[in-house]
């Protein structure tokens, strides 16, 4: 093809007109169902003492659901406990988002260099600021619950940039921390300046939105299936109004690492081998799996000081011997919550799978998700016992 200029191009998406369309279709749809002002309103007019004794999730989204803790909690302990499960997901899901921001807009930058490009731009300007609507609705429900419960934070924080660590609750020291950031500012950097990695990182951000559409489904769930939406609690007229945008972002990623990275010249080895780190990086943020946060692939000892927080507060108001063996119970010995954790993660990793396989310079260890699935209930149980020997 040539332009005007008689001057040969390279990589354009309108040679490849179905992958346009696709894009333009779900951008349009997007656009359409925007439901920004919907978030706010609904953050705008959250009140914790109106919806504070109703659950907010499916019951099994609970924190600590199905350990001793769970069993033997009071009816009124177990709606807070799955008000703290909304919160402790959302708070993870702020952090991920957070770096969303930066990399959607370190991609457009290395996007927009080619000649018609402008339309996944444009998509990811829209992509960013429905995330930092997201952030402001889980952190507004989110702060305004812990300070009624705890008079402090727990699993929130204020706000911060992208360049932490993604998990909140990570097995990470100062050092591993350093590394991360400059990783991911050598990331930015790369990408901002280079197509292909641009294009992949959405191949990344589509494993991770993966992730959280396996959970944010059934949290979303909870509204839809309510018997009366206008008298349902907000915090899940949250969850689904996030995950009918998160939709749209998932199918962009799709579109982005399927299919326009295949309008692309090939990628050269060193563009290969940083977006296969890229992947590697990914499998061992998602190496973990928790027992008291089904979904969300934190390391449990770094979540040991919080969870005890937790149990010696007002609201079980253990003391530090019981909370000690509570802790020891629900963390070291296998429950049914443990097993569900278990059994997500499994999940994760058979999806991830299965988006990886169209992408075809991923290396065996990235297409089988061999890090992540060295993981096991068996060694979670033995790290446990070891890790809570020392937090004792
Ligand atoms: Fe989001
Ligand atoms: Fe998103």
């Amino acid at each position: 093809m040539k332009t005007l200029f008689n001057e040969p191009t390279t990589n354009t998406l309108r040679e490849s007109e179905k992958v346009y369309r696709k894009l333009q279709l779900n951008y349009q749809r997007n656009k359409q169902q925007d439901r920004t002002e919907m978030l706010d309103e609904a953050a705008q007019s959250f009140h914790y003492e109106t919806c504070k004794n109703e659950y907010w999730n499916p019951e099994e989204f609970s924190l600590l659901y199905g350990t001793p803790l769970w069993d033997q909690a009071s009816a009124s302990q177990k709606i807070i406990l799955n008000h703290l499960y909304w919160v402790a997901y959302y708070s993870q899901i702020i952090s991920a988002e957070i770096a969303t921001i930066l990399f959607n807009q370190t991609s457009a930058a290395g996007l927009y260099a080619q000649e018609d490009f402008r339309l996944i731009c444009d998509m990811l300007d829209l992509e960013s600021a429905q995330e930092r609507t997201h952030i402001s609705a889980f952190k507004t429900v989110s702060e305004q619950v812990e300070s009624a419960l705890f008079g402090k934070r727990i699993f929130t924080y204020p706000m911060r940039g992208p360049y932490g660590e993604t998990m909140v609750y990570a097995d990470t020291n100062v050092l591993k921390t350093w590394w991360k950031k400059l990783q991911l500012q050598c990331f930015g950097l790369l990408s901002s300046g280079n197509t292909f990695l641009a294009c992949q990182y959405f191949t990344v951000r589509g494993v991770r939105t993966l992730n959280g559409k396996l959970v944010q489904h059934k949290l979303s769930g909870y509204y839809q299936t309510h018997p009366e939406k206008e008298k349902a609690p907000i915090p899940a007229k949250i969850s689904y109004y996030h995950f009918m945008d998160e939709s749209f972002h998932f199918n962009s990623s799709t579109i982005l690492s399927h299919d326009v990275v295949k309008c692309l010249k090939n990628p050269t080895a060193f563009e290969q081998f940083v977006a296969n780190l890229g992947l590697r990086g990914c499998q061992k943020d998602h190496y973990h799996f928790s027992v008291a946060i089904n979904g969300i692939f934190w390391y449990d000892p770094a979540l040991y000081p919080a969870i005890y927080q937790v149990l010696c507060s007002e609201i079980f108001g253990m003391s530090d011997r019981e909370a000690k063996e509570m802790m020891r119970r629900c963390f070291t010995e296998e429950s049914l919550g443990l097993h569900r954790s278990c059994q997500t993660h499994e999940e994760a990793i058979a999806s991830y799978k299965v988006y990886l396989e169209k992408v075809d310079y991923a290396w065996k260890s990235n297409r089988e998700m061999e890090i992540m699935a060295a993981n096991s209930l068996s060694k979670y149980l033995s790290l446990q016992k070891q890790a809570f020997a020392k937090f004792e």
